[in-house]
């Protein structure tokens, strides 16, 4: 087998957002030179990629998630030399690129959108989604997801132009095969520059009903007008699943390269729909992320039951992917209290699972949310929804390096304040203790980077009474691990029988411990303390 072939398979990728990783040039903002300054602390914690949230041309209203130019690097984050050089660095550490790939829409101020708006007939118009007002008003019903009508009148030509998301991210028209064909053409300039794979932006969004038939009614869990709204006719179109099989081909020109989508549906996540974009055949996305952990309580069964629709879903053919936090939710930690004990069982859970783990950078010395204030407020949902939603900028706080200002190596203020414990908690004190939480993730990496089981073995949930606690198997031809995990606070006994049963061995070892005590035994079980997670193998 190519050592490579399933890299995107077998190890764990972290996401970067570049704005607030690692500021080299002292202006308050991360940048790619600082992601190359950093990666002997990736390398060191054993990722074998990282995703970068965009850092394309942009003019910034929604931190890069609208670009302009999608073969450039917004100067904020530095140059295409700089690209050019984290990706031969990264590489020769071992490390792949994830690129974020925004394909639903671009900014307003792409050329493709400036000449698109300059009247009716001329190619470039048919690259968006231009509608004739309806009796003098807009042409349907749709929502933004941030905000207001999706539909923005144009005085130039009194046509309106669709944008999912803010106005000034105007959505690509993907029935055009102009745009597939402009588009693929984007993805390749990166392909050719060794780019490992790409996130793609609310790929299930893509293409559009072509009659624009209104959403029904639905019956809102926020005060969102967009959640008021059942998105049959605006996402999921059947369609899509065509121009990702055509993408997905185009991918695979290329050697080792991947594709992993973010699906949007609403909560409590839709695990099927998620699934359907792996291809039924595993032939669209290598891997899509299913939301339904980023809003879970932390129940055991809750994980079991969640975690066993996920795998159904997929079914054998299709590669799962987990993911606890990214850039546009609250923090798992701080989800679940700001404890960090429950933070290691969720992080045992999330890297023994079988699929690919995604982390969120900072995850691993578990950094926490915070609100800012109303003034610090920078992303355009906070800025629109406070206080009923407080945005996105307190899961976007930057890195915790040290003690001291050292995302931004200079006097200036970060773009967004650091957390306000950051002089505690930081990858500098976690380093210097090796029972931190950034041990545990770096230890537990490491043993499932070398163990076939963790890596690519099946998984079964064994069945008990003991409450709070979750039980599995993951098994290889060779290997066989039993993973217990208690999500409570209290004390739980596990018959030896059961661990004699799931390992076939009456005899076992502990592979791993969350925590730094030895594990009290009886004669005929052992206990497991509060939010304690063990991984064991067969034998003495
Ligand atoms: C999903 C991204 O994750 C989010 O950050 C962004 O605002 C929207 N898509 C719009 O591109």
């Amino acid at each position: 087998m190519n050592r490579f072939a399933s890299w995107w398979k077998e190890g764990v990728i972290y996401q970067i957002y570049p704005r607030s990783f690692q500021d080299s040039n002292g202006d308050g903002i991360g940048d790619l030179r600082g992601i190359i300054e950093r990666l002997d602390y990736l390398k060191w914690l054993g990722i074998v990629a990282i995703w970068l949230s965009p850092i394309f041309r942009s003019p910034m209203h929604d931190f890069g998630y609208d670009i302009s130019d999608y073969k450039s690097i917004d100067p904020i984050f530095g140059n295409n030399d700089d690209i050019d050089e984290l990706i031969k660095k990264a590489h020769q550490s071992g490390i792949r690129i994830i690129l974020d790939m925004v394909l639903n829409h671009t900014s307003n101020q792409h050329p493709w959108f400036i000449e698109s708006a300059k009247g009716i007939p001329q190619p470039k118009r048919s690259f968006y989604i231009w509608q004739d007002p309806v009796k003098g008003k807009k042409p349907n019903k749709w929502k933004a997801a941030f905000g207001g009508n999706a539909w923005e009148f144009d005085a130039v030509s009194g046509q309106y132009y669709l944008h999912s998301f803010l106005k000034e991210q105007p959505d690509l028209n993907w029935r055009n095969p102009d745009v597939e064909e402009a588009i693929f053409k984007e993805l390749s300039f990166w392909l050719e520059k060794q780019v490992d794979g790409f996130r793609l932006d609310v790929i299930n969004l893509i293409v559009k009903d072509e009659a624009f038939r209104n959403n029904p009614f639905a019956w809102g869990q926020t005060i969102r007008p967009y959640d008021m709204q059942q998105h049959i006719f605006d996402r999921d179109r059947p369609e899509t699943h065509e121009i990702l099989k055509r993408m997905r081909s185009h991918i695979d020109t290329y050697e080792n390269r991947m594709l992993v989508g973010e699906i949007m549906v609403e909560k409590p996540g839709n695990p099927r729909i998620v699934a359907s974009y792996q291809g039924e055949d595993g032939d669209e996305l290598n891997l899509a992320f299913n939301f339904s952990f980023n809003w879970l309580p932390m129940k055991a069964k809750t994980f079991e039951q969640t975690a066993q629709i996920w795998y159904e879903s997929l079914g054998l053919q299709r590669w799962p992917c987990w993911v606890l936090s990214n850039h546009d939710v609250t923090r798992a930690i701080t989800r679940f209290g700001n404890q960090e004990e429950k933070a290691r069982i969720a992080a045992m859970f999330l890297l023994t699972q079988k699929g690919t783990p995604f982390l969120y950078y900072g995850e691993e010395i578990g950094m926490k949310d915070k609100r800012v204030t109303r003034n610090q407020i920078q992303d355009p949902v906070g800025k629109r929804y406070w206080p009923f939603h407080p945005g996105r900028d307190g899961q976007r706080r930057p890195m915790q390096w040290g003690p001291s200002r050292q995302f931004c190596q200079s006097d200036v203020s970060p773009w967004l304040p650091y957390h306000p414990e950051h002089k505690k908690n930081n990858v500098e004190t976690q380093i210097a203790d090796v029972n931190s939480l950034l041990h545990m993730y770096r230890n537990l990496i490491a043993i499932r980077n070398h163990d076939e089981a963790l890596r690519i073995g099946r998984i079964k949930f064994l069945q008990h009474d003991i409450p709070d606690v979750l039980c599995y198997v993951r098994e290889s031809e060779a290997l066989i691990r039993l993973i217990l995990l208690n999500f409570s606070k209290k004390e739980r006994e596990i018959p030896s029988s059961l661990i004699a049963h799931a390992l076939g061995d009456p005899s076992f070892r502990v592979l791993f411990n969350t925590r730094q005590d030895q594990i009290q035994e009886t004669s005929d079980s052992i206990i497991l303390r509060g939010y304690q997670g063990l991984l064991l193998c067969e034998g003495e």
